[in-house]
């Protein structure tokens, strides 16, 4: 069982598709739960094609909901898999905010790593107070960057408060990957972190979120769709690959 934190330094570098992602692609190895920790402004819902989730973590963490009703189950596919994951959605009114109630939120996580294997966080960027509460949670953190200079010197100043914090497992996904790999080798030199992910630069994932599919269901052959299943793999340690083509499977029953 862990819980896999997505953050980086800097806004807008891939944090809510590689999480979308990572949980599609997880679900075709084990049970996932991926759940949308960007209080102030979350749209996890709209990659997987919600428009307006009628409940969210929100109102579970502030006293308005009980713990089962965030929780939505999803069907996804993954090559010839059929998969279904947990999605906890955390659109609500901004005034819950005040009352988000800290010692919940951490129950409300315990809560759903008795219901999966995996438990996926799509952090907010930065330090805010409630982004550190997410990071404090997990097990192992990934902070996204992409391969410009201001992305990754946030990312660096993240990676010094995850050491501080004692969340030193995890690893730097490079998002938006333009095959200059030298700039990779090098940037992991200065960072001194582990690559967790390496996700090419697509048009298909602008096409995914206008189509409301994480593109690992949305164009399961295609390459960026590929770098997501690598990095899934190896988040979990998987050495033989799985065949994901031929006779349809099915991960779990509906
Ligand atoms: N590998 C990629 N190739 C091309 N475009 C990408 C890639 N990854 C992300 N994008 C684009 O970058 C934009 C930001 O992505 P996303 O919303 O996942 O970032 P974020 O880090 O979650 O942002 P925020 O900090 O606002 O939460 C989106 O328009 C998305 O389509
Ligand atoms: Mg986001």
């Amino acid at each position: 069982m862990a819980v896999i934190a997505i953050t980086s330094g800097k806004g807008g570098v891939g944090k809510t598709t590689v999480s979308a992602n990572l949980a599609v692609a997880l679900s075709a190895f084990t049970e996932v739960a991926v759940v949308d920790c960007d209080f102030v402004l979350p749209n996890l819902h709209l990659q997987f094609g919600i428009d307006n989730p009628p409940v969210g973590l929100m109102d579970a963490v502030s006293g308005n909901a009980g713990m089962d009703e965030p929780i939505y189950r999803l069907k996804a596919r993954v090559g010839n898999y059929l998969t279904s994951l947990i999605f906890v959605p955390s659109l609500s009114p901004p005034h819950l905010l005040k009352k988000f109630d800290e010692e919940k939120f951490i129950e409300f996580i315990q809560f759903l790593e008795k219901k999966s294997d995996v438990v996926v966080l799509d952090v907010s960027a930065g330090l805010s107070r409630l982004a550190v509460l997410s990071l404090s949670v997990a097990d192992e953190v990934h902070v996204v960057t992409n391969p410009d200079i201001s992305s990754l010197s946030t990312a660096s100043k993240v990676l010094s408060v995850l050491n501080e914090m004692d969340k030193a497992r995890g690893g730097v996904v490079f998002n938006r990957y333009d095959g200059e790999k030298r700039v990779v080798e090098s940037s992991l030199g200065t960072l001194g972190i582990e690559l967790s992910g390496l996700i090419r630069e697509s048009k298909l994932i602008s096409e995914s979120w206008e189509a409301g599919v994480p593109v690992v269901s949305y164009k399961p052959k295609s390459g960026v769709a590929k770098d997501f299943i690598v990095m899934a793999e190896k988040i979990l340690g998987i050495r033989n690959r799985i065949k994901l083509y031929g006779k349809l499977r099915l991960r779990f029953d509906w």
